[in-house]
Order: C-alpha cells, then sequence, then structure tokens
C-alpha cells in the first residue's frame, strides 16, 4: 500500500516538479532579523482570500439585475442561513483589506523595501491598490440601496467633470447617461470577472517578484543600497543569517492571519454588515447616504474644496497620486533605507496620514451630503412677516434648497451658503440660477412656478439685510 502511494507521488513529481517547487518556496532562505514587520502583506493575501470565498458564495445567491437585487439582498440577509454572516465576512473583508494593503504600503516606504531591485514589485504593488479600491468601489452598488445609488451618481457626477472627457467617462461608468440596470450589471461584471482576474495577475507577479528577489533584510541605518553591490551583500546576508522560510520566519504570518479570520468574523458576527437602506427610487433623495467608511475622506475632500476647484482637483489629485506613487522607485531606488536617515519619507507619511484622518472625521459629519433633517426656518429666523418672504421661506424648505443650502447658519453644506447671496447674483441672475441648475445643483424649471420663484428670490434677497435691520426687512429688498 504504502509503496503505491509513493509510486504514485513520485510519478506525480517527476512530470510536474511541484513537490519539490512547493518544497523549494517554503523552505527558501530569507533574513532571519524581520521580526513581526513584513506580516502585513501575507496579511492582505489572508484578506482578499477571505473575499474570494464569501465572494463565490453571495455570487451564487445574487441576481444582479436593478429588479431583483434589492429583493435578493432582503433575502440573504434576513432568511438565507448565515447570509448575514457571510455579508459580514464580505465586508469587512473589503475593509481588511484596504486597511491592510495601507498598512502594507506605508511599511515598505517607511522601510525603504521598494528601492533596488524590488521597483517591480512596489509598481504591482500600486496596481493591487488600485484595482483594491475600484473592488470597493463596485462593490458598493452592488448592494443596490439607496445610500449605494446616490454614492455612486455622486461619483459619476465627479467624473463627468473631468476636462473634454468626462461625458465619456461618467457613462462608460453608469453604462449608460443615468444610472440603472445597466450600471449595475456592468459594477457586478467588473466586480466578479474583470477586477478579480486583475487582482490574481497581479498577485501572482508580485509574489513571484518576492520569490525572485528575495524579501528585503531589515534597514541599517548608513547601510546604502547601491545596484552594483546589491545582490551580492544579500547574498552573503543570506549565506550567514539566513533562515528557511517555513517554518522560522513564516509562523509569524500563520499567526496573524488567524488573528485576520477571527478578527474579521468576530466583526461580522457581532456588528454585521452594513444595514440595507431603501431601496434606490430617483425621485426622493437618500436619507443619510454616506459612502463606504474607506472612500468617505474623499467625499469630503470635495465638498469642502471652494467652488471651481472640484473640478481641477477631481482630474489633477489622483493623477499626481498615480504619478507619485510611480515614480518613488524609479526616483528614490538607491541609498538609505533606513527612516531615521530619510525625514522627508517620514515626514511624507505623517501628513498624508494626517490629512486623511482629518479628512475622514469631517467627512463622517457628513458635511459633503445633503442635511436631510433641515427643519423649516422659524418665525423668528424668517424675522418678517412680508407674505412673498414668508412663502419663500417655506418653499426653500418644502424643495429642498436647505438640504444643500445653509441660511443664516441654518442648513445643508453641500452647496454654497446663500446668506449673502444677493451680493453677487442679482435678481435675474438667482432666478437663472434656481431654474436652471449646474454643477451639484439639481434644475427647478419644472418643480417650480413663476411665482414661487419670485418668492423664493425675495426671501434669499431679504435675507443680507435682515439682521442688521429687521424692522425694515418687509421694504428691504429691491
Ligand atoms: C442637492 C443639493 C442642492 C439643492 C437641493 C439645491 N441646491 Fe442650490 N446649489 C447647489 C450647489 C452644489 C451649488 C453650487 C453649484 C456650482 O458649482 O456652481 C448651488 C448653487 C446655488 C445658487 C448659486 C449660488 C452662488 O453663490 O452662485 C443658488 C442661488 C441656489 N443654489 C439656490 C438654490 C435654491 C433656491 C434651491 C431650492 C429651490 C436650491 N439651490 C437647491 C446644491 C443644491
Amino acid at each position: 500500500m504504502r509503496n503505491i502511494l509513493k509510486r504514485a507521488v513520485d510519478a506525480f513529481e517527476d512530470r510536474t516538479g511541484l513537490i519539490s517547487f512547493f518544497g523549494y518556496l517554503m523552505r527558501h532562505p530569507v533574513p532571519g532579523d524581520t521580526g513581526w514587520w513584513y506580516v502585513f502583506g501575507s496579511a492582505v493575501l489572508v484578506a482578499f482570500m477571505i473575499q474570494v470565498v464569501t465572494g463565490i458564495a453571495l455570487a451564487t445567491r445574487y441576481v444582479a439585475s436593478s429588479g431583483s437585487a434589492y429583493q435578493v439582498l432582503q433575502f440573504i440577509t434576513y432568511h438565507a442561513v448565515l447570509g448575514n454572516f457571510l455579508r459580514g465576512m464580505h465586508f469587512f473583508g473589503a475593509s481588511a483589506m484596504i486597511l491592510l494593503v495601507g498598512v502594507h504600503m506605508i511599511q515598505v516606504f517607511l522601510m525603504g523595501c521598494y528601492k533596488y531591485p524590488r521597483e517591480f514589485n512596489w509598481i504591482s504593488g500600486v496596481m493591487l491598490l488600485f484595482v483594491t479600491i475600484a473592488m470597493g468601489f463596485s462593490g458598493q452598488l452592488l448592494r443596490w440601496d439607496q445610500t449605494a445609488v446616490w454614492a455612486t451618481v455622486l461619483a459619476a457626477e465627479m467624473l463627468g467633470r473631468t476636462p473634454f472627457i468626462g461625458k465619456y467617462l461618467a457613462r462608460f461608468l453608469l453604462g449608460g447617461k443615468t444610472l440603472g440596470g445597466a450600471t449595475l450589471s456592468r459594477f457586478f461584471a467588473f466586480h466578479v470577472f474583470f477586477l478579480p482576474a486583475a487582482i490574481f495577475m497581479f498577485v501572482g507577479l508580485h509574489l513571484y517578484l518576492v520569490i525572485h528577489d528575495g524579501i528585503s533584510a531589515m534597514p541599517v541605518p548608513g547601510q546604502k543600497v547601491n545596484p552594483e553591490t546589491y545582490r551580492a551583500e544579500y547574498e552573503k546576508l543570506l549565506e550567514e543569517h539566513g533562515v528557511p522560510f517555513w517554518p522560522d520566519a513564516a509562523w509569524r504570518d500563520v499567526v496573524v492571519a488567524f488573528g485576520v479570520v477571527v478578527t474579521i468574523a468576530a466583526l461580522a458576527y457581532f456588528v454585521g454588515p452594513p444595514h440595507l437602506g431603501e431601496p434606490p427610487n430617483p425621485s426622493v433623495l437618500a436619507n443619510d447616504p454616506s459612502p463606504d467608511w474607506y472612500m468617505l475622506w474623499y467625499y469630503a475632500v470635495l465638498a469642502l474644496l471652494p467652488r471651481g476647484m472640484e473640478s481641477v482637483f477631481m482630474v489633477a489629485a489622483p493623477m499626481a497620486a498615480i504619478v507619485f506613487l510611480l515614480l518613488v522607485p524609479v526616483l528614490w531606488n538607491k541609498g538609505e533605507r533606513h527612516p531615521s536617515r530619510r525625514p522627508w519619507a517620514v515626514a511624507a507619511v505623517i501628513m498624508i496620514v494626517l490629512s486623511l484622518t482629518a479628512f475622514w472625521i469631517e467627512g463622517s459629519r457628513a458635511p459633503w451630503s445633503p442635511k436631510f433633517d433641515a427643519q423649516p426656518l422659524s418665525a423668528a429666523q424668517v424675522g418678517t412677516t412680508s407674505p412673498p418672504i414668508v412663502a419663500g421661506a417655506l418653499l426653500f424648505h418644502d424643495n429642498g434648497c436647505e438640504f444643500c443650502h445653509t441660511v443664516d447658519g441654518h442648513g445643508g453644506m453641500r452647496g454654497p451658503d446663500l446668506t449673502d447671496v444677493a451680493h453677487r447674483l442679482s435678481v435675474d441672475d438667482l432666478r437663472i440660477r434656481i431654474a436652471n441648475g449646474g454643477g451639484n445643483m439639481p434644475s427647478f424649471a419644472g418643480i417650480l412656478t413663476h411665482d414661487d420663484l419670485d418668492n423664493l428670490v425675495a426671501f434669499l434677497e431679504s435675507r443680507e439685510t435682515l439682521p442688521a435691520a429687521p424692522a425694515q426687512a418687509a421694504s428691504a429688498h429691491p
């Protein structure tokens, strides 16, 4: 019996070489002093594996049709065995992947592990970062509730402002002029076929390069990377201080992998997946929509930018980020690796992390989104009994202007503060602006009557003069 087994194994090995190949992978020498620093990469891989498994399970039930997706998700969440847990695993797996990719990148950057000969490893990693973000973004829409749809509409709106090609980009994203069934099919195809295939490809390349070039040793201050001598020094280091990857170094990866799985499962079980909001309905604005946490900061940046700069930023900032990330290993692939000798690298990381955190905090207070619980202005805030102005104040609330615009410190911040808008715009300009919309402002031409417009404009015109001279408010507007 044993003999047969051994002969089968030998025959298999003879024909494939896979046993000695994997044996080599497991036992290849790595620097022995890296401690817990290099566990993040394999942690990302573990999170990705969770995504593959839970994603396939979810896809067996999911229907990418605008008519059924909402009901199917309700079914998965509330009726299917372990459905809620599965959705939770998939959501927290995605969160973990994004978080761990970030940590992995920071560690690689700070320790100069992207320097010669590992430049292509960094570049394939940058590709993986973008594909991972695209996975998160496309996955969010598959939830197909108000929030998901709203976040995608907003993204399309932003993309649409790219100069020259904006219209085509937005149309490509949505699969048509507006968000609908075609968008859902498109996002589904990207989310389950194209993007995962890209991830597998880049992960393959990434891991191949890890084996080909070896894992960096720990950085030592004063020990510079010199492409002419690096390979020889690395060989020598492995000979003197190398340890086999398994088990000497890899046991830490196993411990961390276990921790990642347990944490994600615990979050999925105790916290659960994002709540499913209302089914999407284009004629109703979502209540409290908010993109998933890892994208929140970007929406906040866009909402907080001065008016007119959004378009520039939309295009320039992602381009700059991509170019910068791709240039990192080109510009700085030699020299010192230790962070204590690279103050600018450390400062850059601190700056980026701090700004992201600040925007994230700002974004979670949601100034980027309409404020849907804005109450009508009180009589005291209207400050006058002049009928057109009172009617205008009511229209301002009833038509949702207040969701996006602040007046006298009251209302949302999606659009500009309108307290002193009369300074900037004439009566005619105001009428045109409100009727036509533009930017992120909806058009109200078909919604407001002529009289409504008059009253709204009267109300807006009355604002700037009111606080100073409330008594004359009724006659204050020109
Ligand atoms: C969904 C959010 C939203 C709603 C609802 C909305 N607006 Fe706006 N509004 C905006 C945005 C964003 C801008 C800035 C557009 C731009 O980039 O030029 C704007 C611009 C304006 C301007 C021009 C301000 C200036 O300083 O140039 C006026 C006036 C205005 N809105 C009035 C209204 C009125 C009146 C209503 C209700 C009938 C309304 N808005 C509803 C988002 C909104």
